[in-house]
């Protein structure tokens, strides 16, 4: 008799409330028999890892493909598609490495869509010899841990991101053109707290959060300064240590990411995949 019952995947958790390692290689990272596992472990553990799989751009590009629906943007060469090069040779990307000072600070992606994309596939290709290590931070766990009363109150609350949000403090000495250009970006309004069609609720918070509706300015600072103080406390963050051959997942609903410094000069280069969102940002 054949059974249809396919083993678990082995999976080690990496920290208590955020990461797990997967262990296994990369035919059985794209068999489909996994797919349904593998989401529900990334939106549960907020980030994935498997070292040694070694997949190239085709193989990647289909394990993406593999979780949801792949995100093509507006940069598509010919066997290229879906593909961006995180990296700051403006060689190797054009369109999008001066965007990228902003990835030293805390942040989710597309905070400016109406519906963020739902998570990413990471792979190196090139690495720095010393730092950017990709840090990782559980939104899920930092809600939960909030006192009930603080919880209801943060529920109310809309924030408002902009592109300046997110780029100012990478770029403090930006020219009056620069911070023009980022202010042509569209702004984008999203509750402070998400419901997920899960059930589950997370902060929505990130470098790109500008400022809450209706409250004064100083307030509203000093309450995000301090939301993101508490929402990167080691008991939530993950910092992975980049290898040749890794693969890493995040849940960008559910987590923020920054890299930590290193030398920009080095050609360091990572290949991404991108998933498009699934929801909206809904309110409670
Ligand atoms: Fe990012």
């Amino acid at each position: 008799m054949i059974s249809t019952l396919e083993a678990a995947l082995p999976a080690v958790d990496l920290k208590p409330r955020i990461g797990s390692e997967l262990k296994a290689d990369a035919k059985t990272l794209l068999d489909a028999a996994h797919t349904q596992e593998i989401r529900d472990l990334l939106v549960r553990r907020g980030v994935l890892i498997a070292r040694g799989v070694g997949f190239d751009d085709d193989q990647q590009r289909a394990f993406t493909r593999s979780l949801g629906d792949l995100r093509l943007g507006s940069v598509k060469k010919e066997g290229d598609e879906g593909l961006m090069k995180v990296t700051f040779d403006k060689k190797e990307n054009p369109e999008y490495a001066e965007f990228f000072p902003g990835t030293f600070f805390w942040h989710m992606d597309g905070t400016y869509d109406a519906v963020p994309p739902f998570a990413t596939v990471l792979t190196p290709r090139v690495l720095s010899l010393t730092g950017g290590q990709t840090e990782f931070a559980n939104n899920y766990a930092a809600y939960d841990d909030l006192p009930p009363g603080e919880q209801a109150y943060l529920e109310t609350l809309q924030v408002v991101h902009t592109m300046q949000a997110s780029i100012y403090p990478a770029i403090p000495d930006c020219t009056a053109e620069q911070f023009a250009l980022w202010c042509s970006y569209p702004n984008r309004t999203h509750p402070l707290v998400w419901r997920h069609r899960s059930g589950r609720k997370s902060l929505v918070l990130s470098t790109s959060c500008s400022h809450i509706v209706g409250m004064h300015p100083a307030e509203s600072r000093a309450l995000l300064d301090r939301l993101m103080t508490h929402a990167t406390q080691p008991q939530y963050v993950y910092r992975h240590e980049w290898k040749m051959g890794d693969l890493l997942i995040w849940d960008n609903t559910g987590t923020m990411h920054r890299v930590r410094p290193y030398d920009v000069s080095c050609g360091r280069r990572l290949h991404r995949f991108t998933l498009n969102g699934e929801e909206s940002v809904a309110a409670v």
